[in-house]
């Protein structure tokens, strides 16, 4: 007797393939989020999926090493970049495993591979003459002696005057511009006046490879939509890519060209190459077998959209322009947001993926995303209700809930083992014959739709053991064997689910293969199994609890890091800083001086004064609670501070016209803020 009977509906194998895939490689001075977790999950369930129908499937990913960003984080923190970097690694690869993101390696564009795979590409670039040399104008920092890239000047808004905006872009009015344009500019570095400093810089020529870019995004390499998008850029015009920054920079530094390195977004995508130049040669593989010009291996990205350009223009001009292959595809997704919003550091859904693993199972996360997830680039909502919603009904609720409900019998009445016979092949056989339309659609990484047909199958087989009812027949004279076909049925189709789900779900996988001593493959799919011997079924997933969602968000909830450790005994560290509000926020307050005309006791009030506030033409009157520390002679004739535009209150003892600020937690201990001398009542504290 056979335990693995194959059905005839097994799909003819598609050849093997050979294909490599990579995520977008995250910044080394950050920590892994949400975000992040999206497009690594994707690709992972991509890559299992490949591996699982048996094909030749790498994935590499890397940290993104190099830049100013890098750079000016790791003085902050008084180390070297190396240092930060390898320590970021570290972490952001833990992470990702925790996730269970499986990648054949994950390496560090800091690397000598990489170096020298950029240097190589220049060298070609620069040889077949896309490479040029122009002087420019830039901003440059006199007391930090760097050039400034555009997002670390700040200043005034040249079209609508608003404070404290971008050095390339208002918040306020939208606007785009350039650097040199904004008003009264600062330095984010070092806070000083910017001054503009020539210097020559590095340029790949874009607009000669128009027309291969056209013909590379209509080939099918990437989303219809994305495509479109890209063909406005076109039509504004290709522009010649600044590769070049100067020294200091953290990167590596062009050959001939002492003290000018290559743009971090030159060397970054080469880093793909790097990471699988690395994988290949300590595992034997022929790196030249993916990347040569006229390799038959796919080669696919994962890619944010907001990388679109550097993915879909300078990148495939680039191995074209250095001898070597483009890639198969450039898969791009939208963005995560959390409750239908941006994820917010204050609202606590800025996740860190370390967050999430500290409260919840990273399966909800795998198979949340994948019952989300299509080819499109739409934005991507997670919804705490619908999250645990999700979880709970489908995969506990559901897939689950067929191997518990079947299980038992089998191991306390049946010997552990599962019929010799096929109770309703006709059901079965729907089951077999899904693998085609499941396999299609992950392939077209239309993950929701597969996840919907896997469910469709799971409310089928739990129907059927509604139907035929178990648990009362068992008890019923001459109906053994019935039960345990019926037993049987609904254990065979809990193993193709997990079969189908596989890719999304590793852990289910692994615990379904212990509970059934068998491997699943895809041709699992397509097998029925039949007097096989099955271990004790033992829980294998927990429902999500709201209460783990509610810490987690609490847990995500920053205030403003300091940048020195605090005292616990400091005021900071019993009261710490609020969240981040806008400079617009904070401009609505209006602070001004007032000189405290008069002073008064207040009869029947034991905390408050009465104060007459002279804002120098204007005065009014305000009840503060600050009796327990001042004498109403005390104050008379001094100058404070005051909030003018709160709205008046309506006290036991009259109208309260505004606010006087003090600090200290009260009794004795409170001190009302006093001006520097020669500020006048009326002056607007800003
Ligand atoms: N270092 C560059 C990529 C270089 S690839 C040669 C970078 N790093 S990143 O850390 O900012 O982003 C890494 C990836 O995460 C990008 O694909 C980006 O689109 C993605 N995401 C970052 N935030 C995201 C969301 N909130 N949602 C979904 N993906 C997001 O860009
Ligand atoms: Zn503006």
């Amino acid at each position: 007797m056979s335990e693995h009977t194959t059905s005839s509906a097994a799909p003819a194998t598609a050849d093997k393939r050979r294909i490599l895939v990579t995520s977008a490689l995250p910044y080394a001075n950050g920590s892994i989020h949400l975000g992040h977790l999206l497009e690594h999950i994707q690709t992972d369930i991509w890559t299992r999926f490949q591996r699982l129908r048996g094909h030749e499937c790498y994935s590499v990913c890397a940290d993104d090493a190099h830049g100013t960003p890098v750079m000016l984080k790791a003085q902050e923190q008084g180390i070297t970049p190396e240092e930060m970097v390898a320590k970021t690694r570290a972490e952001h690869h833990q992470d990702l495993q925790d996730f269970y993101v499986d990648y054949n390696n994950y390496y560090v564009t800091h690397s000598p591979e990489n170096k020298a795979l950029c240097e190589e590409i220049y060298t070609r670039l620069d040889n077949a003459g896309y490479i040029s040399k122009r002087t420019i104008n830039q901003l440059y920092d006199p007391q930090k002696e760097m050039f400034l890239p555009d997002r670390f000047v700040k200043g005034t808004c040249p079209s609508c005057n608003a404070e404290d905006q971008n050095g390339d872009s208002c918040d306020v009015c939208g606007a785009t511009y350039s650097p040199t344009e904004v008003k009264n500019p600062r330095s984010v570095v070092s806070g000083a006046t910017p001054v503009l400093k020539e210097s020559e810089h590095f340029f790949f020529d874009l607009p000669k490879f128009e027309d291969m870019l056209k013909g590379w995004i209509r080939s099918g390499a990437i989303q219809n939509e994305m495509a479109n998008k890209l063909q406005e850029w076109f039509e504004e015009g290709l522009q010649q890519w600044d590769i070049s920054r100067d020294a200091p920079y953290f990167g590596f530094e062009i050959p001939g060209a002492p003290n000018k390195f290559f743009y971090v977004w030159v060397d970054a995508p080469v880093g793909y190459m790097a990471s699988f130049k690395n994988f290949c040669d300590q595992n034997s593989l022929e790196f030249d077998d993916f990347w040569k010009a006229d390799s038959t291996a796919e080669l696919y990205h994962f890619i944010g959209k907001d990388i679109t350009y550097f993915h879909c223009l300078f990148w495939p001009a680039m191995l074209e322009g250095a001898g070597y292959r483009k890639p198969t595809g450039v898969n791009i997704h939208g963005f995560v947001t959390v409750n239908g919003a941006k994820m917010s550091k204050s609202r606590g859904t800025f996740i860190k993926g370390r967050t999430y693993l500290d409260h919840l199972n990273p399966e909800y996360l795998r198979y949340y995303f994948a019952a989300k997830l299509g080819d499109s680039v739409t934005d991507i909502d997670l919804n705490f209700q619908d999250f645990a919603h999700k979880v709970n009904s489908d995969l506990v609720g559901k897939v689950v809930n067929i191997a518990s409900r079947c299980a038992s019998f089998i191991t306390k009445r049946f010997d552990g083992k599962l019929s010799d016979t096929v109770l309703d092949q006709a059901l079965l056989n729907e089951f077999h014959q899904a693998a085609q339309s499941i396999a299609q659609l992950y392939e077209n990484r239309k993950y929701h739709q597969a996840v919907r047909e896997i469910m469709a199958l799971a409310d089928k087989a739990n129907q059927f053991i509604d139907t035929n009812a178990p648990w009362v027949t068992i008890k019923e004279e001459g109906k053994a064997q019935f039960t345990h076909d019926v037993c049987s049925m609904g254990i065979n189709m809990f193993r193709i689910l997990v079969t189908y789900l596989k890719p999304v779900l590793p852990v289910l996988a692994d615990k379904t293969e212990q509970f059934l001593n068998d491997t699943l493959t895809w041709q699992s799919t397509q097998e029925v199994l039949t007097g096989h011997a099955i271990n004790k079924f033992k829980p294998m997933m927990q429902r999500v609890e709201m209460e783990k969602i509610d810490a987690m968000v609490d847990a995500s909830k920053e205030h403003l890091e300091p940048t020195t450790s605090v005292d616990p005994d400091s005021p900071l560290a019993k009261d710490p800083v609020s969240d981040t509000i806008s400079f617009e926020e904070f401009a609505k307050v209006d602070l001004r001086i007032a000189r405290i005309a008069n002073a008064e006791h207040v009869e029947g009030a034991d905390k408050l004064l009465r104060l007459e506030l002279d804002l120098g033409g204007d005065t009014r009157q305000v009840f503060a609670g600050i009796k327990s520390a001042y004498s109403p002679e005390s104050l008379i004739g001094k100058h404070t501070v005051m909030v003018a535009n709160l709205a008046p209150r309506k006290m036991r003892f009259g109208l309260s016209e505004g606010m006087v600020l003090a600090a200290g937690p009260g009794g004795k201990d409170l001190y009302i803020m006093e001006p520097h001398e020669g500020a006048k009542p009326g002056m607007r504290v800003k």
